[in-house]
């Protein structure tokens, strides 16, 4: 298990702005929240960090921004309309509701995790729920209206497929990427932000030969695996897990799970599958639609398979505040860190002065602080003392502080504390960002 609570990691959320209950002031809404400022800021950094890797970093992959709302065709061809649903039993005692296959038990009689009581799945079974979340387009609701939030970003990706490949003259292998909101109406409660009814994912469909699939699927395992691990996550909290034949989702022939050590247990951050060519041959079938593609080396038509990476921004986001926590002693008080890595942290640098009443140091922070916000993201900040201010700083993750003082009106000089080491160096004013671009660039 993970040495921090997550008690510990949603009080810091809350307290310093990283991540609140949604609609908080009417009671919440169950398996929602909203990203704060620093949240915000480390969400969009996470998926930065994604985009970079696979899609600026790579000559292969092609960004992709699809609509949420789609025909609603397309998610009968998907599989969705009829197979995206949990299992769902009532418990007769508590009356509430659980997905059955979570429960605790033998294959017929359930132990009710709310209540504790039976729940005999013979005499009581489970009914499917469908976990997509409907709404209506145009003015009528009816049922030629209505259709569905999309429940997963991979299917504007297949719908695309010949546009992308035809606009960009592309050639297998190929993939398309792109990152974006799905609905859910999960069940389960979710472990803070693990599990939530709206969320973000990131997901490639890379587009291969089918002879080649095996190859493609073994490299992105690979590939997404050494993300996290160069992004700092701790290697011994990261595993991999091949799903077995009997969990293998209706279009897989292969698929594993990228896992983090949450403190609640091993947790699925990504799954790699390889999808065959289940996608493309369902869309193809319900829309009419030709969509092999031409071979020119071998003269000839087929469907490519698909590898897909598919990952959650909100889950690796929390695997990284999790995983960049600690506590540690300073001097007899409590430190509390988060050393996320440099392109994570919500603020690169702060600007402290040390004397907030001194008009001339005032005026000098705030130059210095306007000048380094061209390069970076920077915090001015003058609402405490400077141990006050290191420690909160040290708390969201602050790589830098720049202080200030009386000295520095004389000497132009300022003082730079590092995030993880609490070294402290005098640096002049004219090479400072030159200093700062050299580590965080
Ligand atoms: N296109 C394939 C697909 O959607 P998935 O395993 O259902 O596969 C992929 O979802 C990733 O999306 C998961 O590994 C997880 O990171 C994220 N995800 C799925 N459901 C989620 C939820 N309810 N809350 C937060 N993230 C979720």
């Amino acid at each position: 298990m993970s040495d921090v609570s997550m008690d510990t990691i949603v009080s810091l959320c809350k307290r310093r702005g990283f991540i609140f209950q949604g609609s908080e002031i009417y009671g919440g809404v169950g398996s929602i929240w909203d990203y704060g400022p620093l949240g915000v800021e480390l969400k969009r950094n996470v998926k930065a960090a994604w985009w970079k890797s696979v899609v600026h970093r790579r000559d292969d992959i092609e960004g992709l921004d699809a609509a949420i709302l789609m025909n609603p065709s397309v998610w009968k061809a998907s599989g969705h309309v009829d197979g995206f649903t949990d299992p769902l039993v009532d418990c007769k005692s508590c009356k509430k509701r659980f997905r059955a296959d979570h429960l605790k038990g033998d294959s017929d009689i359930k132990k009710c995790s709310g209540c504790g009581a039976q729940i005999n799945l013979k005499e009581n079974p489970p009914r499917l729920f469908n976990l997509m979340l409907k709404t209506f387009l145009g003015p009528l609701e009816d049922s030629s209206s209505v259709t569905y939030l999309r429940p997963e970003t991979a299917q504007g990706i297949f719908v695309n497929f010949m546009n992308v490949l035809n606009s960009r003259s592309r050639k297998l292998p190929f993939g398309i990427a792109q990152i974006g909101k799905s609905f859910r109406n999960e069940i389960t409660p979710g472990n803070f932000t693990f599990r939530t009814r709206e969320f973000e994912q990131m997901e490639i469909e890379y587009f291969v030969t089918p002879e080649d699939a095996d190859d493609f699927y073994k490299r992105w395992v690979e590939t997404r695996f050494n993300w996290y691990l160069e992004l700092g996550v701790t290697k011994d909290k990261l595993q991999l897990r091949p799903h077995g034949e009997n969990e293998l989702a209706h279009y897989a022939k292969a698929c594993t799970d990228i896992e983090y050590l949450f403190p609640f247990g091993w947790s699925e951050l990504e799954g790699i599958a390889n999808r065959g060519d289940f996608d493309l041959k369902q869309h193809a079938e319900h829309s009419g639609k030709d969509l092999t593609y031409f071979d020119q080396t071998r003269q000839q038509h087929y469907l490519p398979y698909v590898i897909e990476p598919s990952g959650g921004v909100d889950r690796a986001t929390l695997a990284f505040l999790v995983d960049a926590y600690r506590e540690e002693e300073v001097k007899g008080s409590k430190r509390a860190v988060l050393s996320l890595h440099k392109d994570l942290a919500p603020y690169k640098i702060a600007v402290l002065p040390l004397l907030k009443k001194n008009p001339e140091i005032v005026e000098m922070a705030k130059k210095i602080c306007s000048s380094l916000k061209e390069d970076f993201v920077v915090k001015y900040d003058d609402t405490a003392s400077i141990g006050k201010l290191y420690r909160r700083q040290d708390e969201i993750g602050t790589l830098y502080c720049v202080t200030i003082d009386v000295q520095s009106l004389e000497d132009k000089q300022v003082t730079i504390r590092d995030r993880d080491t609490m070294e402290q160096e005098r640096i002049s004013v004219d090479s400072l960002q030159k200093y700062l671009k050299e580590k965080l660039l």
